[in-house]
């Protein structure tokens, strides 16, 4: 493997994605209250993705933001937004939020970042990761944030839009949101003008701050129907 300067991670040739699971070896740890499982990573497993960083040009507002990999100097600033969505209590299923929990739950897999490339603050971000271990371990995950004071100007849709290629790049070859609460008119609002498949409905999933019982909806992407390695824009619309 070489190694990428610019990213730090290491460049591998792809692999079918089943070969690629198939030689990881997924650990599966088992928490007492917070998460159904975590799939660890072996470390320095990471594709290069040779179109980041890349600089986008919001259509809302005109504002360039760069798309790039996580850094671990992004730490703080990322464990602060996430930790503000849990507290607001209306997003994540999280009920509280440290930054042990935060390193294992977020940053296990693959996380990209969007920057203000003026002081390189992080203004948004997604992880992407296995939903589910082994035979299913092709289908992905991902969990977004936008911090709060740069939220509405376009940050999200760009981010739900990149996502869906890199978790393509990556390997994967569906996207599935288990637990989209119905009154997240965000996220909700992103998937279906992104033409995700709104396959389910769970009653009463989550206990929400200051609302209680609230359904949550689930999204399904064929990420195989991707044709291009990087879409623009004009692709979904
Ligand atoms: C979801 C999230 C990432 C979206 O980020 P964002 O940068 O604000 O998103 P955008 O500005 O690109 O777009 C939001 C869209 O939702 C719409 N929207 C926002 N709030 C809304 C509301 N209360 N009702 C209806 N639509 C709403 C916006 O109008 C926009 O749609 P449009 O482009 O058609 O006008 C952000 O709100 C966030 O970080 N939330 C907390 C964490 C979270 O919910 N993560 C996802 C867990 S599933």
């Amino acid at each position: 493997m070489d190694s990428n300067p610019e990213s730090g991670a290491s460049i591998r040739p792809p692999l079918p994605p089943r070969v690629l699971f198939g030689q990881l070896k997924w650990q599966i740890y088992f928490t007492l209250n917070k998460m159904a499982y975590v799939i660890a990573k072996p470390s320095g497993e990471k594709y290069v993705l040779s179109y980041l960083p890349q600089d986008i040009i919001l259509p809302k507002t005109k504002e360039t933001i760069v798309l790039d990999w996580y850094r671990d100097s992004d730490f703080d600033e990322l464990f602060s937004m996430m930790k503000e969505a849990v507290d607001e209590g209306q997003t994540y299923p999280q009920d509280t939020m440290d930054k042990d929990h935060f390193e294992k739950y977020y940053l296990s897999h693959d996380v990209f970042v969007a920057r203000n490339p003026s002081d390189q603050r992080v203004m948004g971000s997604f992880y992407v990761k296995p939903n589910f271990p082994g035979r299913s371990s092709h289908i992905c995950n991902a969990g977004f944030l936008v911090h709060r004071d740069f939220r509405n100007r376009g940050i999200g849709e760009v981010l739900f839009r990149k996502y869906l290629p890199i978790a393509k790049d990556l390997g994967y070859e569906g996207s599935f949101f288990n637990l989209v609460y119905a009154t997240n008119h965000a996220s909700i609002r992103l998937c279906r003008k992104l033409k995700f498949q709104e396959i389910g409905r769970v009653p009463k999933a989550g206990k929400m701050k200051g609302l209680g019982y609230v359904d949550a909806l689930q999204f399904y992407y064929d990420l195989t129907t991707l044709k291009q390695d990087c879409l623009t824009f004009q692709d979904f619309d």
